[in-house]
């Protein structure tokens, strides 16, 4: 049995909760499956434009993002949630 993970978005207007698919590669394609317009560029962890705050819980990264990453901030592209996380979109 997998585990389950929530994604929980605190937007500007209201909060969500999302569930993490496990096919998923990144929290990145997990929000546009769920139809949330995010900004990004590269898809890879260089250029730092899908980068968001984090407020709850961990990521784990695929492989190390080359992106500058300040505590409390987090690359959707290139990452997925370790248990359950809080994430701020603007
Ligand atoms: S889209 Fe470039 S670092 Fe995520």
């Amino acid at each position: 049995m997998s585990e389950r993970k929530t994604v929980r978005l605190d937007l500007a207007e209201h909060s969500q909760n999302l569930e993490f698919d496990s096919g998923c590669t990144s929290l990145l394609e997990c929000l546009e499956y769920n139809k949330f317009s995010v900004s990004y560029q590269c898809r890879e962890g260089y250029c730092g434009a899908c980068r968001v705050k984090i407020t709850e819980g961990q990521v784990v990264y695929n492989q190390e993002p080359l992106a500058f990453v300040r505590e409390g901030e987090v690359l959707l592209c290139c990452c997925k949630p370790d248990g359950n996380i809080t994430l701020t979109l603007e």
